[in-house]
């Protein structure tokens, strides 16, 4: 099927994580009601998250690094064209989302990381911003202090392994978004695992792993624990599954019981047993959501074009 092929039904859907507010949703939803594009309900609604101070994993108030940094991870795929653009390891720029869409629009490139991404956003003039807020640069401190360390040692290996068994969340922003025209947008967004080692890229600016988004098909993106997303190649392993012919719900029951499986019990010293889940949001290419995950309890959102307000679901645990 070639890829600028509209689909028959027009409805209009948008599908988010549970932490994004209602009013971000339903504003996206009423723009799209007046025609505006998945690509730019998609952009609004992560940049609302992104300058959520409440949001801790996600733009501005994001926790840091172990050093004390905000490295920000994004993406954003149209599903109309396969083009996408993505940042990894941003530091001092207010909207991470806009800048990897931007590389998609300008550039002959998916990815751009850490100095190249921040020369890229200078260079088009994106607004910077210092992205730690008081409130994540008290709690990093307080993290330091608690693990008995200071950050001024050698061995950076050794900090982030003790300063990480801490649940802090990866409570990556994850927005699906199809306009009226049947036209898919998915965008990713996230600070990343609390107190990671400096560099460390997560799923979330890997199209395939944390993000991926085929008119044709459909969509998905992941929050979690991005090393195992990246694993199992899980967002476009399941829009190829619906690819092949298997409903929304084979595709992420399929993803979520190999991820689990991937997963298994967290030893006792793992560092990262704190987050040790994946939560996949899969939209096929009618515009049919579901949410599957590797633990109960993870939720999302959906609202459609006569919802007054977004629908709270809890996700689907196959195991
Ligand atoms: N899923 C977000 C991350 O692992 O960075």
């Amino acid at each position: 099927m070639p890829y600028n092929r509209g689909m028959a039904s027009s409805s209009i859907v948008v599908l988010a994580n549970a932490e994004i507010r209602d009013e971000f949703i339903s504003e996206g939803v009423e723009r799209l009601r007046h025609g505006a594009s998945a690509g730019d309900v998609a952009e609004f609604i992560a940049c609302a998250v992104e300058d959520d101070p409440d949001e801790h994993t996600v733009g501005y108030g994001g926790w840091p690094n172990i050093l004390g940094e905000v490295e920000l991870d994004a993406s954003f795929m149209d599903g109309a064209t396969l083009r996408a653009g993505a940042v990894a390891a941003l530091k001092g720029f207010r909207h991470p989302i806009s800048i990897a869409r931007q590389v998609m629009l300008r550039l002959p490139h998916v990815l751009l990381a850490g100095e190249g991404a921040a020369r890229f956003a200078a260079e088009i003039g994106a607004e910077r911003r210092d992205m730690l807020s008081p409130e994540a640069r008290a709690a990093w401190q307080q993290r330091i202090a608690a693990i008995g360390e200071d950050t001024h040692q050698r061995d950076t290996i050794a900090l982030t392994l003790r300063a990480l068994g801490e649940r802090r969340g990866s409570d990556t922003m994850n927005v699906i978004v199809r306009d009226a025209a049947g036209h898919i947008c998915s965008a990713v967004s996230t600070s990343g695992i609390a107190w990671k080692y400096p560099g460390r890229v997560g799923d979330s600016p890997l199209v395939g792993a944390g993000n991926y988004c085929d008119d044709r098909y459909g969509a998905a993106a992941c929050m979690g624990l991005g090393e195992a997303a990246m694993r199992v190649g899980a967002a476009v392993q399941a829009v190829m599954l619906m690819r092949l012919g298997w409903s929304l719900e084979s595709a992420g029951r399929e993803v979520a019981r190999q991820l689990s499986d991937l997963l298994g019990a967290p030893a006792a010293e793992d560092p990262t047993r704190h987050a040790h889940w994946v939560r996949i949001l899969l939209m096929d290419a009618a515009g049919h959501v579901g949410a599957f995950a590797t633990r109960p309890g993870l939720c999302y959102k959906v609202q459609r074009a006569d919802d007054p307000h977004p629908l709270l679901r809890e996700a689907v645990c196959p195991a």
